[in-house]
């Protein structure tokens, strides 16, 4: 097998990848390449990256407390290793680490990387340099933690501070996750709703850390997602790990840039492939008794200019020239509680089961502007009647658009679009 690790402590290094993310593997310390040949075979559609001196244990990693000698495991030779290996999504970068780094660049982000490094001062480099260098979810495996003749692995590891979770005794190895730490710290519903999918394919089977406020913390828990709550709203510092995963600006800018749904553009910004359309997040809503209504109403958008808006008399006119039916009014806790005073009822600042209900329930749907109801109704698959001037990155996929400048669009011509709908 060309290796040192038996082959049960090689399955749970695979099972525990499999839960990554998908990205780049390397190891450092490959030997006679046997676990890397391992972990390439597992993994057919991979990049992986083996570092090693090829030249046994390195003297300048040497230190007091080992009790490897340097220049044992140096019965090697970098090219039978890549016979041995024979793959050409391998590439074995001879030298010592992290010396050898600059062979793959500064920007590469690994999905799961396996430390079979030995010496304290090796141990220590490998996390200093791929702990930033992890994708959110990622894994890095030492092995040796609990092997008496490698005392340099738990010593690296305790002395760098982080949480390390020791596996199975029989694996002597520990692990170091890389949370994945969404920041959420101006509460735009839709935009959040929209890293749901992005959270859930990075989530499979990974524990996540995510720093969100409580109405997001709902929301989270309903995608089938347990966040470790924590409201930063006017604090938020940015971790100096580095670990901050979802930034829904940057993630916002990439979607302006590269003309993308935000539910595509959140995976673009934490490193995932793109997916084609946009997705629909899936939560399950816990059902609870509503008062009924034809139409919910959300006018109200922080990313439309004033002068773009549907005019605030239209709205009203929307309502009194539709009599018999029942409108109800969405908004926050900050947006105006007399916008539309002669809709049936206005609900602000309510809880998201509650709105979430209300849409669900509404008989004809919503009728919105681009606004984080609207990015809800997608999720939940409800109607959604949307006035929409703006790029994709908000625009609700399944949305029945008013076409044309939002602001010379009739009160009239959206009625007999509603009456259209309604005798469907
Ligand atoms: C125990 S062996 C690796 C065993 C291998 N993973 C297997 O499947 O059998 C340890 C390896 O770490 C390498 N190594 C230790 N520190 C290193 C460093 N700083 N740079 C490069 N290689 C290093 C040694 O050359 C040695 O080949």
């Amino acid at each position: 097998m060309n290796t040192l690790i038996t082959k049960d402590r090689l399955d749970e290094l695979i099972r525990i990848a499999k839960l990554c993310p998908r990205g780049p593997i390397a190891e450092i310390g490959v030997y006679k390449g046997g676990s890397l040949k391992y972990l390439a075979d597992a993994f057919p559609d991979r990049r992986l990256y083996g570092f090693d001196t090829f030249e046994g244990l390195p003297a300048a990693y040497h230190s007091e407390i080992e009790i490897h000698k340097p220049g044992e495991f140096a019965d090697t030779h970098v090219e039978s290793v890549a016979r041995f290996i024979n793959n050409p999504r391998v590439e074995l970068i001879k030298g010592l680490f992290p010396e050898s780094v600059w062979a793959i660049g500064d920007d590469t982000r690994f999905s799961f990387v396996h430390v079979d490094t030995d010496f304290y001062l090796s141990v220590k480099a490998c996390i200093e340099w791929f702990v930033p260098r992890m994708m959110p979810g990622g894994v890095m495996v030492f092995d040796d933690f609990d092997w008496p003749n490698c005392p340099g692995v738990r010593k690296a590891l305790e002395e760098s501070g982080k949480l390390w979770s020791p596996t199975r005794a029989k694996f002597q190895a520990a692990i170091w996750q890389r949370p994945l730490v969404v920041r959420n710290d101006n509460d735009l519903i839709g935009d959040f709703i929209g890293t749901i999918p992005a959270m859930q394919e990075l989530a499979k089977g990974a524990p996540m850390e995510v720093h969100c406020g409580v109405s997001m913390f709902e929301l989270l828990s309903m995608a089938g997602l347990k966040p470790h709550a924590e409201w930063r709203r006017h604090q938020w510092t940015p971790d100096e790990r580095g670990d901050l995963a979802f930034d829904l600006h940057a993630a916002f800018k990439l979607a302006a840039k590269d003309n993308l749904h935000m539910t595509q553009a959140n995976f673009h910004a934490v490193g995932l492939p793109i997916p084609p359309k946009p997705v629909r997040p899936s939560f399950v809503v816990r059902r609870i008794a509503q008062p009924y209504f034809d139409y919910i109403l959300s006018p109200f958008s922080r990313s439309l200019p004033e002068n773009e808006r549907w005019p605030k008399e239209y709205w009203r006119q929307l309502v009194d020239l539709m009599p018999s039916r029942q409108f109800a009014v969405i908004g926050g806790d900050n947006d105006d509680h007399d916008y539309i005073p002669n809709a049936t009822t206005s609900l602000f600042g309510h809880h998201f089961t509650c709105v979430s209900n209300l849409l669900k329930e509404a008989r004809y749907g919503l009728i919105s502007v681009v606004t984080g109801t609207s990015h809800l109704a997608h999720a939940l698959g409800v109607r959604n009647f949307l006035f929409c001037n703006q790029g994709p990155w908000g625009k609700n996929p399944d949305a029945i658009v008013f076409e044309g400048n939002i602001p010379s669009i009739t009160p009239e011509q959206v009625v007999q679009k509603l009456r259209q709908w309604e005798s469907r």
